[in-house]
């Protein structure tokens, strides 16, 4: 509906920016302008949602919209162009040809120019897509991987400057790369200038957090908040001795959490988001923004603020720098998780999220050789907007949680709480029969809970097969490792591989002897890059060289089939054999691939039916794009090998293709 007294405040706000010096070349101008235009609306009205009831409410969003002004001012030439580009091509980012990799500067290349001559490597294996992790000023000591953030807008001296991220963001345009970077909004490190300002007792800067004198609103809070980390940083306020106050920190003790009620954090967080995006970051990685916003008598999770919040962020974005997307990291219940891509395809939020479901449930799969609770979880999820896409990961840097639904597991004739028991003891070396060498992670006494860490290939077994020069677990410990990328590069959505896994990295233990870590096992994922290992895979048979060529070739497969792009047209199919998954990705031109996964250690079988009735005629042949082949057949069965895997397509429309 037309509002005048927002028209007028639009037009005010141009008026003054076309007198301002210096002054925007008019092309540009009238760019800034159409897009002001086009998300004014929405702006306003989420503004006012959050921030209507204050006084001062109009003057902040003259401020907020102030900082867009700027940013855009300072948006370099050639990222207006790719932004133009990418608005040509609005579904870019839904291609089969992204394949991703997570690492952290320390652990794989020092630093950034380091990492500038590994940039081939990554080429070698079929990354383009790369989220660099944490690289900010942070604390010394002790900054939860660089996740407590000291300065948004300097580079960690131990890594390098901006210019070193402008200088990479420009290499990779030219290589047809994407960059992401975090940006942190949930929390600061207790070294932040603000946090610093409010210990020295600025009442402007103490506004930037939520600070208290006694237990009496804490203890409120308390009552309904969960722990993220309860081991090792039970409650979620710590007492700050200079200041005499309880600060909220959800996190670590040294990571303050922001308040956002107050409108000039909004403003602050976001320019920090737009200085970010304008150094040449393709994506950013929003960092717990489940936690965004606070409210008294709820577990301060994923309340309907913190999407308000995102989707106004967004909106701003999208004035300054409309080809940048977000990564939501929520890592929460799945129909939560879900809410991050905003209600509709013009409910804009944020683009990617994590499909963590996904990942819990593949190594759910893997420890009970089925797959019908993966099945039923994925059917149960609603589609996603058109135009968002999942990562699919196999591990990252933090701990799997089993973030499924008891109630799933009820209706499958199985108690939930044993059969999490079992998954938790299969992977941290309580079960005999497995082979697994995982750690829990955050265990609850009370509850029997907790999430667990371990590197993809110790999860897998390759550890023990090692440490017991055992050929045949680590036979099955490699052929897991392939199956879980399989499904990551043909699921549906962006594969994000993590840094090492692609030569079969092992746990690393030296973390506990660090003072600064060792509460922290999620360091043992962490390994350092092992580049004597990586050399090795141009050795035939090695290890490293058996992975990482299979993952070569996941990825090269990926790349050369676009019926892989996520048009939401992934279809979980019904299978007669519980220990098989199988999923159809259609093409509207015919190129379908039908892709059926065994996860059971033992040989299976499936009707050979299964090919007639997802519309493979068989005059022609089928074949399998990983092997090249036809796949075995006993009579009229399909048969798989332990942890085998096809991707079958039509021979003929195969050879059409080529
Ligand atoms: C995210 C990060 C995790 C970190 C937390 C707090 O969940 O992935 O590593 O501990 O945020 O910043």
């Amino acid at each position: 509906m037309y509002n005048a007294e927002q028209h007028h405040l639009l037009n005010e706000l141009l008026d003054k920016y076309q007198k301002q010096k210096p002054v925007m070349d008019p092309g540009n101008f009238r760019e800034f302008c159409t897009r002001l235009g086009a998300n004014f609306n929405v702006i306003n009205t989420l503004f006012h949602e959050l921030y209507g009831h204050r006084k001062d409410h109009k003057e902040q969003l003259k401020q907020l919209i102030d900082k867009l002004y700027n940013a855009f001012q300072q948006r370099h030439a050639d990222l207006k162009e790719q932004d133009r580009d990418r608005q040509k091509d609005p579904q870019w980012l839904l291609s089969q040809k992204w394949v991703g990799m997570m690492l952290y500067l320390e652990h794989f290349s020092k630093d950034l120019k380091g990492f500038e001559e590994k940039l081939d490597y990554l080429q070698e294996l079929g990354v383009n897509w790369v989220h660099l992790m944490p690289l900010l000023e942070a604390p010394v000591k002790e900054s939860d991987g660089g996740y407590a953030v000291s300065n948004y807008r300097k580079v960690d001296p131990k890594f390098g400057t901006m210019a070193d991220i402008r200088k990479i963001a420009k290499e990779f345009r030219k290589r047809d790369m994407l960059l992401t970077l975090d940006i942190v909004l949930n929390h600061t490190s207790n070294e932040h200038e603000w946090a610093q300002k409010a210990i020295k007792g600025q009442k402007k800067f103490q506004d930037y957090y939520y600070m208290f004198e006694d237990r009496q609103i804490p203890d409120q809070f308390e009552n309904y908040m969960p722990e993220v980390f309860p081991v090792n940083n039970p409650g979620n306020f710590t007492f700050v001795e200079p200041l005499k106050k309880w600060v909220m920190t959800v996190f670590h003790q040294y990571q303050w959490d922001l308040n956002y009620r107050n409108p000039q954090v909004f403003g602050e967080m976001t320019d920090n988001l737009l200085f970010l995006a304008n150094q040449g970051v393709d994506i950013l990685r929003l960092d717990a923004p489940a936690f965004l916003w606070k409210e008294m008598g709820t577990s301060c999770q994923n309340l309907p603020k913190a999407h308000t919040l995102l989707k106004l962020q967004k909106r701003c974005t999208e004035v300054v720098a409309p080809g940048v997307k977000f990564i939501a990291e929520a890592i929460v219940a799945p129909l939560e998780i879900i809410k991050y891509f905003g209600n509709d395809s013009n409910d804009h939020e944020c683009e990617i999220a994590y499909h963590a479901p996904l990942m819990a449930l593949i190594w759910e799969a893997l420890a009970t050789g089925e797959t019908a609770l993966l099945n039923k979880v994925i059917k149960n999820l609603p589609q996603k907007p058109f135009g968002t896409t999942w990562i699919n990961y196999a591990r990252c840097h933090d701990d799997i949680g089993l973030g499924f639904d008891d109630s799933f597991i009820y209706e499958l004739g199985r108690d939930a709480k044993l059969h999490r028991t079992y998954i938790l003891d299969y992977y941290t070396g309580k079960f005999a029969g497995s082979p697994a060498k995982g750690a829990p992670f955050m265990f609850n006494p009370k509850s029997g809970d907790a999430r667990i860490s371990g590197t993809l290939a110790s999860l897998a077994g390759l550890e023990t097969a090692i440490n017991t020069k055992d050929k045949k677990i680590e036979k099955t410990a490699i052929d897991k490792v392939i199956l879980v990328h399989s499904i990551i590069m043909s699921f549906g959505g962006l594969p994000l591989i993590y840094s090492g896994d692609e030569i079969g990295l092992l746990n690393d233990y030296s973390y506990q002897k660090d003072s600064a870590k060792a509460y922290d096992n999620r360091w043992m994922h962490r390994p350092l890059m092992d580049w004597k290992a990586a050399k090795k895979r141009e050795k035939k048979g090695s290890i490293e060289q058996r992975l990482f060529t299979a993952l070569k070739k996941l990825i090269a497969i990926r790349k050369d089939s676009p019926e892989w792009s996520d048009f939401n047209n992934n279809d979980l199919r019904y299978c007669e054999n519980k220990h098989v998954m199988v999923y159809l990705r259609l093409d509207d031109r015919g190129r379908n691939t039908l892709a059926m996964v065994n996860f059971h250690g033992s040989e299976q079988f499936v009707k050979k039916d299964i090919l007639f009735r997802h519309g493979f005629d068989m005059t022609g042949g089928v074949v399998d794009k990983y092997s090249g082949k036809a796949p075995s057949y006993n009579d009229e069965l399909v048969v798989f090998k332990p942890y085998q895997f096809f991707w079958i397509i039509d021979k003929v429309h195969h050879h059409a293709q080529v």
